[in-house]
């Protein structure tokens, strides 16, 4: 498995895993103005089959913010994700920002779980954070600290 910079010619691959990986997907538009405004965006490649993805700020307000992660159903389990992420924390080393913050769903134990096993620390529940009025757990890491 290999982890690459996305291509424009992944957004398909990306937006397969995006629809089936979460109820509110983000649109196909958004995911490209989200990468022609400059996030970092990293995808895990097996076998030549994009298998998960990652997408990133590198600067918001001079801390770093994860915007998405998914890894396809069939791969998940298998270190993908961890990859994504320690790919991800690299690149935000590279840039000297230290501090990474993330928002997931309350309800999502698994990606909780996840982000905990990956050195995220939960910080506080953001109230009706979401479209639906789901709360949202507030994540951080200080690669300082690691
Ligand atoms: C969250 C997600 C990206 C994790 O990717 P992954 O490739 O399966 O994760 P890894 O194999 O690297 O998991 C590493 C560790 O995280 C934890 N973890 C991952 N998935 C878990 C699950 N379903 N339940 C409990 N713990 C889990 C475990 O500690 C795991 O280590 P282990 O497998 O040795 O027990 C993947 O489950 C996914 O795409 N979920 C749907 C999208 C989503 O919820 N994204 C995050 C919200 S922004």
């Amino acid at each position: 498995m290999m982890i690459r910079e996305f291509r424009r010619q992944d957004i398909n691959r990306v937006l397969e895993i995006e629809e089936e990986s979460f109820k509110d997907p983000y649109p196909v538009d958004i995911l490209i103005d989200i990468f022609n405004l400059g996030a970092g965006f990293l995808v895990a490649e097996h076998d030549n089959i994009i298998v998960g993805y990652i997408i990133f700020w590198i600067r918001y307000e001079d801390e770093g913010h994860i915007i998405s992660i998914a890894v396809d159903e069939e791969h998940r389990r298998k270190d993908v994700g961890t990859q994504l992420v320690e790919a991800a924390l690299k690149i935000f080393k590279r840039y000297n920002i230290d501090k990474i913050k993330l928002e997931v769903r309350i309800s999502n134990k698994k990606a909780i779980d996840f982000y905990n096993n990956n050195g995220f620390i939960e910080k506080e529940v953001l109230k009706d954070y979401y479209e639906d009025y789901e709360d949202a757990v507030l994540m951080d890491i200080n690669l300082n600290e690691k």
